[in-house]
């Protein structure tokens, strides 16, 4: 039997569980988010872009970690400014860092443990909560080993256990697919699209066919502006023949990209 979170209870009074406009966010003095304008709902979005783009920073931004430096940006309903219920928005949020940092000596489990506390879910929720995390990322026999030994792949699979232990209504996750060889990868894909049919996804990779396969649409970035939102499919028809690319959405992806650069210069 699986427990119901509180977030799951609570009534819905937003449209968009993500939405941003004029959104600018600063990555040091950098404007590495320069005015976004941006929904979100329920579903799994693809972020693409490539590096230097302002993925990272966008999502730093969505997790409450850095704040914006302008326009507006609404989580969960709450109006993320100086007076917002961040603590609130957070216990509905999960995210997985590009790079994450953690107690080499704690065990997978206590890792997964520990960040549900900070996410203050109910006390009595969180043994359980901890143990479907674990065996929904496949780590169950790895439950009890410290972080530390870990390889590339599982530690990556421990982070992404993290997010999901809250059941978060908005799921960040920054290029969750590194280190994940072919297989772990097609059972992340199939995690994905189980979170997306009721919570809101944001996926950053580089892998064009992970975004094919797992998500329902794609929000494309260049130097921090919006270059594309929509379904899988339009970004396909974007590409031709001379367009860069192993994959027809490779090359609608490459497209855009290019499309974008060429008429901001
Ligand atoms: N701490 C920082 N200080 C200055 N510039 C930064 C900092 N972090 C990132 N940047 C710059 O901001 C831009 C966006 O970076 P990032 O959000 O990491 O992009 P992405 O994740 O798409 O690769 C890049 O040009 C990067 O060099
Ligand atoms: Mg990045």
């Amino acid at each position: 039997m699986r427990t119901v979170s509180a977030a799951e209870t609570a009534p819905t009074t937003y449209a968009w569980a993500v939405e941003a406009a004029g959104l600018h966010v600063k990555a040091g003095r950098h404007l590495a988010v320069d005015g976004l304008d941006l929904r979100l709902g329920t579903g799994v979005h693809a972020l693409l872009g490539p590096n230097g783009a302002g993925k990272t920073t966008l999502m730093r931004a969505l997790a409450t970690v850095i704040k914006p430096a302008g326009g507006t940006l609404t989580l969960l309903g709450e109006a993320v400014d100086g007076r917002a219920d961040l603590r609130r928005v957070r216990r509905g949020l999960g995210y997985l860092p590009q790079q994450f940092g953690f107690y080499p000596r704690f065990t997978v489990r206590e890792f997964v443990e520990y960040m549900a506390w900070l996410k203050e879910m109910p006390k009595a929720e969180i043994p359980g909560a901890v143990q479907r995390a674990v065996d929904r990322v496949g780590l169950a026999a790895k439950a009890n080993a410290r972080m530390k030994t870990l390889s590339g792949g599982m530690l990556r699979r421990a982070g992404i256990a993290q997010a999901i232990v809250n059941d978060p209504a908005v799921l960040l996750l920054d290029e969750p697919t590194v280190g994940l060889d072919p297989e772990q990868r097609l059972d992340f894909r199939e995690l994905l699209r189980d979170v997306g049919v009721d919570s809101c996804v944001l996926v950053s990779t580089h892998l064009v066919e992970d975004v094919v396969a797992a998500c329902t649409d794609v929000v494309v970035m260049n130097e921090g502006r919006l270059v594309f939102d929509g379904p899988v499919d339009q970004m396909i028809e974007q590409g031709g023949e001379g367009d860069a690319g192993d994959s027809a959405a490779e090359r609608g992806y490459s497209a855009l990209v290019r499309r974008h650069r060429k008429a901001t210069r």
